[in-house]
């Protein structure tokens, strides 16, 4: 079976060391009182999350709006006046498990609701890297995470470029996530040798710059099923067969 690796933390240092990707990587640092005051008065907008988790369970938002902290996670959504008050409940809700911190990106919309877009790359039977399927996922009304676990909404990547760009340039666009799904495995293998496959989580702020949100090493593979062309997830299943995956 391929290497699984859950630590956010350990996966982002390997990113790091990718000249390339180190520049699309949002700056992300471990939480602390003094770190979260320092993110938020350089970015304005961040998003804390458990060092290990998934489906986008446990993950926050929090912001400095109208001289406000606002502190969303779930459907919960709340404001403070001071950073010792909301820090408090922060406290509470990451108590006992390591929790990172990353400059936000201002997600584009689709309808109204943020997008992102998860980038596959497999190892393919060749043993080079290999883009092989990317689909957008839309967030639920008001949510502040996209995933498909969470209530969002998978769209076809080209329809969400679409409603952003013209033909060519999506063409594009989708030519440099593919390069990023390859470069992002790479990364990975050189620090995890078993690591066969990668699903890389990619967000878009208005200037279509594509930021690396996380790369998960063990993606599923289902939700290209949800794509009309019935080839993509066909490969999928066929590449990760080939390196012992059920
Ligand atoms: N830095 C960020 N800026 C904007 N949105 C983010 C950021 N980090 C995470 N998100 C949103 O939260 C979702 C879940 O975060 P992620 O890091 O992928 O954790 P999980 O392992 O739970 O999927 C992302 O798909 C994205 O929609
Ligand atoms: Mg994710």
């Amino acid at each position: 079976m391929p290497q699984y690796v859950g630590s956010k933390w350990r996966k982002t240092v390997a990113l790091l060391r990718s000249p390339t990707l180190r520049k699309i990587v949002p700056k992300t640092v471990k939480l602390s009182d003094s770190s979260l005051r320092e993110m938020l008065r350089h970015h304005g907008m961040v998003y804390v999350k458990p060092d290990v988790g998934m489906h986008g369970n446990g993950v926050m938002r929090v912001e400095i709006a109208r001289g406000l902290y606002r502190l969303r996670m779930g459907t919960q959504d709340r404001s403070y006046s001071s950073f010792g008050e909301m820090y408090q409940v922060i406290r509470k809700l990451t108590s006992g498990r390591k929790h990172l911190i990353q400059r936000g990106v201002h997600l584009l919309r689709y309808g109204g609701r943020r997008f992102d877009l998860r980038v596959m790359a497999q190892l393919n039977p060749r043993k080079s890297w290999e883009t092989t399927g990317m689909i957008g996922r839309v967030a639920a009304a008001r949510k502040i995470v996209t995933n498909y676990h969470g209530g969002g909404k998978l769209v076809p990547v080209e329809k969400l470029l679409g409603s952003q760009l013209g033909h060519t340039l999506v063409r594009g666009k989708i030519r440099q996530l593919r390069k990023i799904g390859v470069m992002a495995g790479q990364a990975m293998r050189r620090k995890f040798p078993g690591v066969c496959e990668v699903g890389v989580d990619v967000g878009m702020d208005a200037s279509l710059t594509p930021w690396i949100l996380e790369v998960n090493t063990s993606p599923d593979p289902y939700i290209f099923r949800k794509l009309p062309d019935r080839s993509i997830f066909k490969k999928i299943r066929r590449y990760s067969k080939a390196y012992g995956k059920r």
